[in-house]
């Protein structure tokens, strides 16, 4: 039996397939490659010593996703392929509502035609929105304040109209904070496009010395340093509880929804103080104006996924940021030569 895992080759996914492989599993991964760089496929091989069959196709292409169903003996499907950059969705709202909702539509009637009915969805704490009290748990109302995570909330909504329709499926949602961090061997990691949106990618570079320095958006929040607090989890600890959620979906059928964080936050200047420590570098940082929409505090309640996936993150900032720095450092830079060669020879 070999579990599908979309998007495999973006950040959480290539974590998720090393940790499915060294569990044992067969996976089979299907990619655009729009947003991910095909040489994670051999890094995925060199870490866990196993070969992935990967398939480059964008999930609203029906037929091929059917011919992958067609070829593989699929038991449950991993769905991490979709658009995350918040910017980007405000600009262009109806091209992520026709790549995250319609896509995932599509892999569900591929997923019911083969009788394929247990499913892991990387949906996001964004959902959540601006939320006035902390810890967040499940059951916090949901009020999005982007377009990408309306897409999270629609696909959410639409696989619990699915189950009722319907109640073979076995669906796990689940909600994360702000992933960040590398496998420990270096080789893989989050490899953002461009200039990063995200604090971790940015003060990385920042400490390679790609960006000159960090724009600290805002630090007159009602926290303590008054910038502002995530609730950051280690990807790999986000990988493992993947596992875990899978696990949960072979055994049982229903529809459940869980916070993947820590139950922690750090603010960004405690977020700055443990990169510099990690990575010997200084960050030179500017105070700017807040980030519009950004809330001041956001951390995970995760204390369902504990009791009803026996998940908890392990992993603390230090090697969150340990990590990061050495996929930067050593890695990073080699990867953005090829993905400039594979841009170019496309
Ligand atoms: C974290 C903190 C910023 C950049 C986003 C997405 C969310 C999810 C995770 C996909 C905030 C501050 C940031 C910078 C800064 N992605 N910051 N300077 O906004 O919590 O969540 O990533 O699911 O959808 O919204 O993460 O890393 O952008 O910001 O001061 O250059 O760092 O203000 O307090 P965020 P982030």
């Amino acid at each position: 039996m070999t579990i599908l895992v979309t998007g495999g080759a973006g950040y959480i996914g290539s974590h998720t397939c090393v940790e499915l492989l060294n569990k044992g599993y067969d996976i089979v991964i299907m990619d655009s490659f729009e947003n991910s760089n095909p040489n994670v496929l051999k890094r995925i091989t060199e870490i866990t010593g196993k070969q992935v069959k990967a398939y480059p196709i964008r999930l609203l292409d029906k037929a091929s996703v059917r011919e992958v169903f067609a070829k593989h003996n699929i038991e449950a499907v991993m769905h991490f392929a979709g658009y995350k950059a918040v910017g980007e969705s405000v600009s262009f709202p109806l091209k992520y509502y026709r790549n995250n909702v319609h896509s995932t539509v599509i892999l569900c009637e591929v997923m019911r035609e083969y009788g394929v009915n247990k499913l892991v969805f990387s949906s996001s704490a964004t959902v959540y929105g601006a939320v006035n009290q902390v810890p967040i748990d499940e059951n916090t109302e949901l009020k999005p304040a982007n377009p990408y995570g309306r897409t999270k909330q629609i696909i959410e909504g639409m696989l619990q109209d699915l189950y009722f329709s319907d109640q073979r499926w076995s669906i796990a949602l689940l909600r994360y904070f702000n992933p960040i961090g590398a496998h420990t061997s270096g080789l893989i990691g989050e490899d953002p496009n461009g200039i990063p949106n995200n604090l971790l990618p940015y003060i990385s570079q920042v400490a390679v010395g790609k960006l000159d320095k960090l724009h600290v958006f805002g630090n007159d929040y009602p926290t303590k340093d008054g910038t502002g607090i995530r609730d950051y989890i280690h990807v790999v600890d986000l990988a493992i509880g993947h596992l875990s959620a899978l696990e949960n979906v072979q055994s049982s059928t229903g529809i459940n929804t869980f916070n993947l964080g820590t139950g922690r936050g750090y603010s960004v200047l405690e977020v700055i103080a443990a990169f510099e420590k990690a990575s010997g570098r200084a960050i030179p940082y500017t105070i700017e104006a807040r980030r519009s929409g950004d809330a001041a505090i956001c951390y995970a309640n995760c204390s369902k996924a504990k009791e009803q996936l026996g998940w908890q993150a392990t992993r603390g900032i230090d090697a969150m940021c340990k990590d990061t720095w050495r996929w930067q450092s050593t890695n990073l830079n080699g990867y953005e030569e090829v993905t400039k060669r594979n841009k170019t020879n496309v």
